[in-house]
């Protein structure tokens, strides 16, 4: 290879992280948040040997096509529905997320989704910003507690253990659906029990959605499973778009099927569903649930590692932390 190798970061991150890459790569940055259309990616990644983008950048067959010196794409998120693993693996491309980094933040900004809904933080706010508030009625916004009631998460990876852990502090049971049933210990650590989905759905208060967006997962929550729940629960969706039905869960919340509901995530986002928009029973955020400085810092260096790892720098030489699919280094080593 004539010059150093060459990184592309599609999106603004944090500088001091990336300038660790400097000494061993050329590094280009997009200068601002751009959803890139396939042909425009396929261009961009076709004069890279690495890159590091966002998920809102789908990357499959087509877009690495022309990409023959690609080696790693590291995703700025744990969840990599936005990548085909399958084609970037026949590609002789490695991937890479952001794992456990973003755990505890997504856990909290969940619980801030789950007490906002609760206690009607959002409708009150924007009812006292339109100077509504001539006298408070004693029997007005009236909430749901928290204390002895179920906590249903749906998909028990680290960011639902760590959802679940909080709810011993608010005294909340904890129920859980996952593909497969943890270790006793890990349960144990998060005071969680093992239910089918039917009766997840009919004993939750709460219903918080943790799963990876799959096949299986695409509408997990669609109107039958909004049937099947309390008309007094609430549902959290930070998990994916698609998880939920979302046109299905605007009409259960329009007819107070459902109390209420918080939702990070979207079908289609950044669009959200037009009767979502219109409604007073639900709390909307713009997929920021991993959006702190720690967090968002401790995801671009992850991200940095993996791709000085692939390339034999760093503690992590020759081995990236978070490979999605370690088995291309067999078929295409590492440079
Ligand atoms: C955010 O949604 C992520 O997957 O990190």
């Amino acid at each position: 290879m004539i010059g150093k190798p060459r990184v592309w970061i599609s999106r603004p991150t944090f500088s001091d992280i990336v300038a660790r890459l400097e000494p061993h790569f050329e590094v280009a940055t997009e200068a601002e948040e751009t959803v890139f259309p396939p042909v425009v990616l396929a261009g961009k990644l076709a004069s890279c040997d690495a890159a590091i983008v966002g998920l809102n950048q789908r990357i499959g067959a087509m877009e690495v096509a022309s990409a023959p010196r690609l080696r790693i794409v590291a995703n700025l998120a744990v969840g990599y529905d936005n990548l085909d693993i399958p084609a970037l693996t026949a590609a002789g491309i490695a991937a890479s997320n952001t794992p456990d980094v973003l755990s505890e933040s997504v856990a909290d900004f969940t619980w801030a989704l789950l007490l906002g809904s609760a206690r009607h933080i959002g409708a009150a706010e924007r009812w006292l910003r339109e100077g509504r508030w001539r006298a408070n009625g004693f029997k007005d916004w009236l909430g749901l507690d928290t204390r002895g009631r179920t906590l249903g998460i749906l998909g028990m990876g680290r960011i639902g253990q760590a959802i679940a852990r909080r709810a011993t502090g608010f005294g909340m049971q904890v129920a859980y659906q996952n593909r497969s049933r943890l270790p006793a210990a890990v349960e144990a650590g998060c005071a969680a029990r093992y239910v089918d989905k039917s009766t997840l759905l009919a004993e939750s208060d709460f219903l918080v959605l943790a799963v990876p967006l799959t096949a299986e997962s695409h509408h997990a929550i669609g109107a039958a499973e909004l049937a099947a729940m309390k008309p007094t629960a609430v549902l959290v969706n930070i998990a994916r778009g698609g998880v939920v039905d979302d046109a299905a869960l605007a009409a259960a919340l329009a007819g107070r099927r459902l109390a209420a509901a918080a939702l990070d995530v979207f079908e289609g986002e950044p669009a959200v569903h037009p009767a979502l928009l219109a409604l007073d029973n639900v709390i909307l955020s713009p997929h920021i649930a991993s959006a702190t400085w720690d967090t968002r810092r401790a995801m671009t260096a992850l991200a940095v590692d993996n791709v000085l790892a692939l390339f034999g720098h760093g503690p992590d030489a020759g081995h990236p932390p978070s490979l999605l699919n370690p088995g291309v280094l067999a078929v295409r080593p590492a440079p």
